[in-house]
């Protein structure tokens, strides 16, 4: 039987995308040059359909057009204007998640699932205009309310501990906020069973967050970092994982001990930044996490629910 619910990853890389276009960084220099251990990745998506073969995206990167170029599904096949893509639903108002919008700026009936925060957002960018309101209707989702972003799928939007986005984040940045700056999403076919959950950006792993995937079928979780310290290490920049927003993967107080107890049939890491080794085929981290179960996410790879 068809499966209810198919969740295929358009990006899997954290912003900038890998390799990052400035960036020559020890990973990056390994995707330059053409190392048969890397692969390249766009920047952080997925897209969800169920039975009925609509898609919704969650996030909408800077990478769209190219994603819609790599991924038959999601093209155009029935008329002279015409998309499987009917929905988007933002995770956060990161550039990485929301600058693809304006790539779907061409006058497609589209409907736009967010919460408030993050449609407060987009409203103070007026360059966001350009989608013509007429047609791409924004609808606000509140926190743990079941809603179905395509007919035959269903999606709830929970807050998880981050930020504010980058290009907004003022002078006091706290990175615990849980106030719907930041969400999961929690998906399945409508109506069928046990929940698979997208959570590409997370500060920190809480217990409810813990409680909410504990026995789920399907973890899809932020790996941006490694190390927290990576990025200074080498010499990228001064910001650690976990002021950027980002739990790191290793570490006694990473995702990966962090879900060490955790019985989740599928895991993978998505919004993988360019500098972290799990980008490595056979690197002693992308060993060490495949060991205790994880995938590290390709652009893509479906996972059937
Ligand atoms: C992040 O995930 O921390 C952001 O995407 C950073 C950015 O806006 O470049
Ligand atoms: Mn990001
Ligand atoms: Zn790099």
């Amino acid at each position: 039987m068809d499966a209810s619910c198919v969740v295929r990853i358009l990006g899997s890389a954290a912003g900038g995308g890998y390799p990052q276009w400035n960036c020559r960084c020890p990973v990056c220099a390994l995707a330059w040059d053409g190392d048969a251990r890397v692969v390249r990745r766009t920047q952080s998506s997925i897209a969800v359909r169920g039975r009925s073969g609509s898609w919704a995206l969650v996030n909408a990167s800077p990478d769209i057009r190219q994603q819609l170029l790599d991924n038959p599904p999601l093209q155009p096949r029935r008329a002279s204007r015409d998309s499987p893509v009917a929905a988007v639903v933002l995770t956060n108002a990161d550039i990485d998640h929301v600058a693809g919008l304006l790539g779907l700026r061409e006058r497609w009936p589209l409907r736009l699932f967010a919460t408030q925060p993050v449609l407060a957002a987009l409203s103070a960018n007026p360059i966001f205009r350009a989608l013509d309101e007429m047609l791409v209707e924004r609808r606000e989702i509140a926190p743990d309310v079941p809603f179905h972003p395509v007919p035959d799928v269903e999606m709830e939007l929970f807050p998880v501990p981050g930020k504010a986005p980058l290009w907004d984040e003022g002078e006091e940045v706290k990175t615990d906020i849980e106030d719907g700056r930041t969400v999961g999403v929690a998906l399945r076919g409508a109506g069928q069973g046990d929940w698979a959950h997208y959570v590409p950006g997370c500060a920190a792993v809480t217990d409810a967050f813990r409680r909410r995937v504990d026995g789920t079928r399907l973890l899809l979780f932020d790996g941006t970092l490694y190390d927290d310290d990576e990025m200074i290490r080498l010499g990228l920049g001064p910001k650690t994982g976990r002021r950027m927003g980002h739990i790191p993967v290793g570490g006694p107080d990473g995702s990966l001990a962090a879900f060490a107890g955790c019985a989740i049939a599928r895991k993978a890491y998505v919004h993988i930044n360019n500098s972290n080794p799990l980008l490595i085929s056979g690197s002693p981290e992308r060993r060490e996490v495949e060991t205790a179960g994880w995938l590290v996410a390709e652009d893509g790879m479906e996972f059937a629910l």
